[in-house]
């Protein structure tokens, strides 16, 4: 079967970490077949669709995604509907994978953690309502979904060697959504002896990872704790410029650097790309299973790091294209 990476650089600063992640990529994989498409802010003001379906259909097509970063309005517009939170869920990414590592010379040094964060529901289903005075969200957790994102954690804890695997939620305050969700991880956790499976209520679990990031080897979260804890997470690990995701399903998966678009930096050719670079990584691994070239990727990524050579967000003065040509000499 032929590979095919559909690859959407979205605004910003992902029209410049994207095609120059992309560049790495193909050195290691000289038969990969790339297909370009548009979404976010400029596409919504160019076609009125921030997702057009052309873009839905070539994902869907390769199965493998690198989505780069889009501007989302603060205010709310009429028809604009955030582009990455409809294209995990078209695709059934149902886990977001969000490693933090430590890096040569960025962030906290011994932490290796993974949070896998329910991506499809909860708080983020969109289902708010207002009459000016009142607002209300809903927040969804359903058996299903728990169940599925908890599978994928077990699996991925015991694919990877890892031990210990920490449920987060704020079951005293929410027994029936957050307790739905902390008793079905519990109940697939079962069938993992070889796991040791703890939790704790989300605020203890912030307090701690701020504390002693070094001490957690693997979180699982609902949606909302697990997209605050793990930019939290995202600071020891040297910053946004570093911060690496993957979006998980059956039929597809999302390579997604954390970051935004970053319109304060963007065209300049400044951008740490090493997010979409360990981005593709995880792709590497986990959708395509190629764990050798994964292990190739991040070791020239951090040789390039420990030679100092370095973006200016993490104290250098490489540019992105020039990051990436030192990580193309060290592949
Ligand atoms: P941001 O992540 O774009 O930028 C925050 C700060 O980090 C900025 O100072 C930026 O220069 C820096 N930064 C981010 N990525 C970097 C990189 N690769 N290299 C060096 N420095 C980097 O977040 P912000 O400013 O809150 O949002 C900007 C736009 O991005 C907004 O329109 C927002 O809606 C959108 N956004 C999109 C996301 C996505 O597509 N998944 C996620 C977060 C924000
Ligand atoms: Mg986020």
């Amino acid at each position: 079967m032929a590979m095919k990476l559909c690859v959407i650089a979205g605004d910003g600063i992902g029209q410049e970490v994207v095609p120059q992640a992309v560049r790495v990529l193909r050195q290691l994989l000289p038969q990969l077949q790339t297909v370009a498409a548009d979404a976010g802010w400029e596409t919504f003001q160019r076609s009125g669709n921030a997702l057009p379906p052309v873009t839905l259909a070539a994902a869907r097509d390769c199965g493998a995604v690198i989505f780069g970063a889009v501007s989302s309005p603060a205010h709310k517009v009429a028809g604009y509907r955030s582009p990455i939170v409809q294209l995990r869920r078209e695709l059934g990414c149902h886990a977001n994978l969000r490693p933090t590592l430590s890096l040569p010379g960025c962030g906290t040094p011994g932490i290796d953690l993974l949070i896998v964060r329910e991506n499809t529901e909860d708080l983020y289903i969109g289902e708010e309502q207002s009459d000016g005075d009142t607002a209300t969200a809903i927040k969804r957790i359903t058996r299903v979904a728990s169940q599925r994102v908890a599978a994928s954690a077990c699996q991925l804890a015991v694919a990877e060697g890892r031990r210990r695997l920490t449920i987060v939620h704020k079951a005293n305050i929410l027994p029936l959504t957050d307790g739905l969700f902390r008793d079905v991880a519990r109940q697939v956790a079962a069938d993992y002896p070889q796991l040791q499976v703890d939790e704790l209520l989300v605020d203890t679990a912030a307090l701690k990872l701020a504390q002693a990031p070094q001490a957690f080897d693997m979180l699982l979260a609902s949606n909302l704790y697990g997209d605050i804890l793990s930019d939290l997470a995202a600071a020891f690990g040297g910053g946004l410029g570093v911060a690496a995701s993957l979006n998980l399903g059956e039929q597809a998966a999302i390579a997604e650097p954390v970051h935004g678009s970053a319109p304060d930096i963007a065209g300049q050719d400044i951008a740490n790309p090493v997010a979409s670079l360990l981005s593709l990584a995880l792709l590497l691994r986990h959708w395509w299973q190629l764990p050798a070239l994964d292990a190739r990727l991040e070791q020239a990524v951090r040789a390039t790091l420990a030679a100092g050579i370095r973006t200016p967000d993490l104290g250098g003065s490489a540019g992105t294209a020039g990051f990436c040509d030192a990580v193309l000499a060290r592949l």
